[in-house]
């Protein structure tokens, strides 16, 4: 085994919906990173793994009729068969749920307290239930939450806090001294600015609110909340505190976190401050990648406009949404997908720069050969750019690959591949075959065009493992010619190889045909799902027909509690009031047509049932957020008034 460590992690991601092509994109990037450095020789640890507690997911499992547990197994499982179907090469797979994780989150909890890290005491803050975080004033963006956008509330609860405040000071130390910790470097700054200046404040970690997490051992009515749960993933699935694995010593501190942006904060401040608390020594990097949008902004079910990584695999190929994600956006950036965008790229890098080049090359050397070259030669000066660029390749790729600028990597192989696929019309050799005298040129021609593809196919590995044997296969590159160390010398391949030709490699994609297909499919899958949301069945009942719905479908009407605290008639609307409400998350305007059976006098200080989450609408111009539940009382309309102790914002369900 070689003495050469490299340990890399994804996030581990939320068994809450299927994943969507962003989250794969952060992971076929560190699968890259892992299969990049295990075929440097580096003893590789990948680890990647799923976050499965919390008040969401207790929730979902709740209005699907099954357990926590029950629920994120299924999930997770669809998530495992994703890495497999992407590719994904993960040494190890962590689930929060996992028993020796939890009995070391408890046991890391004990200690940190035991030591005075973690108190007991109150928290006030704001809370955005949907993102399961408390937020302090400062941290709002418009007074809402700084990651959703969302409204937040103020909430109160008794608590265990870490106190983060004490390590500000370290901190800030550790990041002047290494300099590298954040990448991009402008995510130095971001934390900076946006995180430690306003000052740390302890963090919350704990919570009552709910019951599916790790509880305090010594005190179970609390869970472990979150953080201290999930970013000690990275050491509890080495071994840390638990007798699952023993290979902490062997790799701990990790190379690099791959975190997606909006989680920089999490690892570059709450991970390390743990880790100090831990006496631990920090991860060397935390790499902050940019999102994948649409346009129109970040994927999200919510907003209905994910891409199924699946759908993609299955249309394309793996490698060629493998090469698409890290070739078409750099790895700090955000990036806008689109399919004409994917379309473009498979054809033309894919398709006609390199599948053109291994399928034209080999075929002229069956044509002109019958498959196996000769041994005599005659070099000319047209060859020299041509070898000295590919000579240089390894050189060039690897100083971007250590950067994570798997783009820029990508471009110089391809700026290789071009370069060959220019020397093959430089060179003409269809030209050269004419006439037997040009033997031995034709065949040095063949070979440094064979001889290109082999160096460029080892460095497209990492990227594009599926198919890059094959294209040894084709070449005739044995197994120790296309292993990493060969590629920075030209001329491995023997004199007289022998290749054989194969299936296309990446089949040109018709873009027009491919989009009205795609777009067939996305209404198919939008027919499908609104038929699947209509009543599935209808049963007579004495007083009526009535629509049977799932737990599912009333699942998705977020009912609340709120308390009326103005209200006035809208001007030239006779039936209509305008409510302002306080829905427990930070308040909220409603127009209802109730105008004709009370005055505003009836309803202020009165609660209420509130649809929290309908769509906003404008009436007669005013606008209105959500509705209020009223019976039909024949003539009348009554409002469905609650018990004033209910406290505001209370789900109704
Ligand atoms: N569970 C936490 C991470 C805990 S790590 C100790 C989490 N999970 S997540 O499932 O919501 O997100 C996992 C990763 O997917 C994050 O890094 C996030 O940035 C990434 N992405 C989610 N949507 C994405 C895009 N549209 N584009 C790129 N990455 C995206 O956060």
């Amino acid at each position: 085994m070689s003495d050469k460590k490299f340990y890399i992690t994804t996030p581990i991601y939320y068994p809450s919906d299927k994943l969507h092509i962003g989250h794969s994109y952060c992971t076929v990037a560190t699968d890259v990173m892992a299969r990049y450095k295990r075929l440097q020789g580096y003893d590789v640890m990948f680890l990647t793994g799923t976050d499965e507690h919390g008040q969401k997911i207790e929730e979902k499992a709740k209005a699907v009729g099954k357990t926590p547990k029950q629920y994120v197994d299924d999930v997770v499982a669809g998530i495992q068969d994703l890495w497999k179907l992407m590719n994904i090469s993960n040494d190890r797979f962590i689930r929060t749920t996992d028993d020796y994780h939890e009995l070391a989150v408890q046991r890391i909890f004990k200690k940190l307290y035991d030591q005075g890290d973690i108190y007991k005491s109150t928290y006030k803050g704001k809370y955005c239930t949907p993102c399961e975080s408390f937020w302090t004033e400062s941290q709002l963006v418009d007074g809402k939450c700084p990651d959703c956008g969302r409204e937040v509330h103020d909430a109160e609860e008794e608590a265990y806090f870490f106190r983060l405040s004490k390590y500000s000071q370290r901190l800030v130390e550790y990041y002047e001294e290494h300099p590298d910790f954040m990448e991009p470097q402008s995510r130095l700054n971001e934390m900076i600015n946006n995180f430690i200046k306003p000052g740390l404040e302890d963090l919350c970690v704990t919570r009552t609110s709910f019951k599916w997490g790790v509880p305090v051992d010594f005190d179970p009515a609390h869970v472990v909340y979150v953080w201290v749960d999930a970013l000690s993933n990275y050491i509890t699935a080495l071994g840390y505190m638990n007798d699952k694995y023993d290979d902490f010593e062997k790799y701990w501190p990790a190379d690099v976190h791959f975190v997606g942006k909006e989680i920089m904060r999490f690892h570059s401040i709450i991970w390390p401050a743990l880790l100090m608390a831990l006496d631990l020594p920090l991860p060397k990097k935390v790499y902050g990648h940019g999102w994948l949008l649409l346009e129109g902004g970040k994927m999200s079910k919510s907003k209905g406009n994910v891409v199924d990584p699946v759908v993609l695999c299955q249309r394309y190929g793996v490698d060629a949404i493998r090469y698409f994600l890290l070739r078409e956006f750099p790895f700090g950036s955000d990036g806008v997908f689109s399919n004409e965008g994917l379309i473009t790229r498979i054809n033309s890098d894919l398709a006609n720069d390199l599948g053109n080049l291994v399928s034209r090359s080999v075929s002229m050397i069956e044509k002109y050969f019958g498959g196996t070259l000769p041994e005599e030669r005659q070099a000319d000066p047209l060859d020299d750019e041509l070898i000295a660029m590919v000579g240089g390749l390894q050189a060039k790729y690897e100083e971007q690959m250590e950067k994570y600028a798997f783009q820029n990597a990508l471009i110089e192989v391809f700026k290789v591949v071009s370069r060959a696929n220019k020397y093959v019309d430089e060179t003409a050799p269809w030209v050269l075959g004419r006439d037997e005298a040009n033997k031995a040129r034709l065949a040095t021609v063949l070979y440094n065009l064979v001889e290109t593809i082999r160096v460029c196919a080892i460095l497209l590995t990492p990227f594009i493992p599926s198919t890059t044997p094959k294209i040894f296969e084709q070449i005739g590159a044995g197994e120790e010619i296309s292993q990493y160390a060969s590629a920075g010398i030209f001329g491995l391949l023997p004199v007289n190889v022998t290749v054989k030709k194969g299936e296309t490699l990446f089949p040109r994609i018709d873009m027009a045909k491919e989009l009205a297909e795609l777009e067939a499919d996305r209404k198919a899958k939008m027919e499908a799902a609104a038929k699947a949301a209509a009543p599935k069945a209808e049963k007579k009942e004495e007083a009526g027909v009535v629509s049977l719905i799932d737990i599912d479908d009333f699942a998705k009407v977020e009912l609340r509690v709120a308390q009326v605290t103005a209200c006035e008639p809208v001007p030239k609307a006779d039936k209509l009031l305008k409510l302002q409400l306080d829905d427990g998350m930070g308040g909220r305007q409603v127009v209802s047509g109730i105008a004709k059976f009370y005055t505003p006098e009836d309803l202020i200080g009165k609660k209420l049932v509130l649809v929290a989450n309908l769509k906003p609408a404008k009436l007669r111009g005013v606008p209105s957020e959500g509705m209020i539940l009223a019976a039909d009382c024949g003539e009348e309309i009554k409002v469905l008034f609650v018990d004033g102790a209910i406290p505001c914002g209370s789900k109704v369900r």
